[in-house]
């Protein structure tokens, strides 16, 4: 598969050992790209499966993994406030808000988290290979309050289309892409990795335009805390210290 980041169409093939080859052979396919290629000069990212472990290398061998159960990247939070949470605030968990959609899964950062306040979450991810990297990550978790985390593979702007009033859901989450800089929770070669993979998210205001249209209490857009709204309308900003909650609907 060509993989489209920043403009430039960047390659991928898997790398799988023989431990990891099923794993390999399954998303190869998926991705549609070579698996174990003689050279590797061709392909910018790198897929690597090794028995369980899976993760992505660029050319420059910039390393992008997401384990859940390795708190690599803060995945479980100590010492949390619970509801006080500024993004528990932000989607309602005091009014009763128990499940969210996330539009922007990414690394499962914000996800993980909400998850692990209590709330129940659907995610969406359209990026392959962090698709690839997130069910993986899910599937062998060794927390319990993960196993009922529903992933899905789809731009979100389809997903919000086509699930209208399919689903029960209290409030909507969405992280966008901010095109200039953004504190990033991520270490620095994380977030070269991941920006180059997913490139920009130009779409966003379209999708907050659809998440609107949903039948929800909250809609809720993370934004660095100086940029400009998304779409105006925000009701309420729930500010931290470098980010803050625009929220779009109070039920
Ligand atoms: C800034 S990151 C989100 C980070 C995430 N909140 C976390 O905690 O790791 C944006 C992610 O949302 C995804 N994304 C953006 N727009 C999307 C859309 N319309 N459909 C599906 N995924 C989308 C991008 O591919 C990218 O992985």
């Amino acid at each position: 598969m060509s993989l489209v980041s920043s403009g430039e169409l960047k390659q991928i093939c898997v790398i799988a050992d023989d431990a990891g080859m099923s794993k390999g052979q399954q998303w190869a396919q998926f991705l549609n790209c070579p698996l174990n290629p003689s050279s590797l000069d061709p392909y910018y990212f790198r897929f690597y499966i090794e028995g369980e472990r899976l993760y992505v290398r660029d050319q420059d061998k910039r390393l992008l993994e997401i384990d859940f159960d390795k708190n690599h990247l803060d995945y479980e939070r100590k010492g949390h406030r619970g509801k006080q949470e500024i993004i528990a605030k932000a989607l309602g968990a005091a009014k009763g808000c128990k499940k969210v959609l996330d539009l922007s899964v990414g690394m499962g950062i914000d996800s993980v988290f909400l998850t692990q306040l209590g709330f129940q979450v659907t995610g969406v991810e359209r990026s392959p290979v962090l698709y690839a990297l997130l069910s993986e990550a899910f599937a062998k978790t060794q927390k319990e309050y993960l196993k009922s985390y529903k992933l899905h593979f789809a731009n979100s702007l389809d997903f919000l289309r086509e699930q209208n009033g399919k689903i029960e859901i209290d409030s909507i989450y969405f992280d966008p892409m901010y095109p200039h800089k953004k504190k990033s929770s991520l270490p620095k070669q994380e977030m070269v990795v991941f920006r180059d993979l997913v490139g920009h998210d130009d779409d966003a205001a379209e999708v907050l335009k659809e998440a609107l249209k949903w039948p929800v209490k909250r809609v809720v857009v993370k934004r660095p805390i100086h940029a400009e709204q998304l779409l105006p309308g925000v009701i309420h900003s729930f500010e931290g210290k470098v980010v803050r909650y625009d929220s779009y609907v109070v039920g």
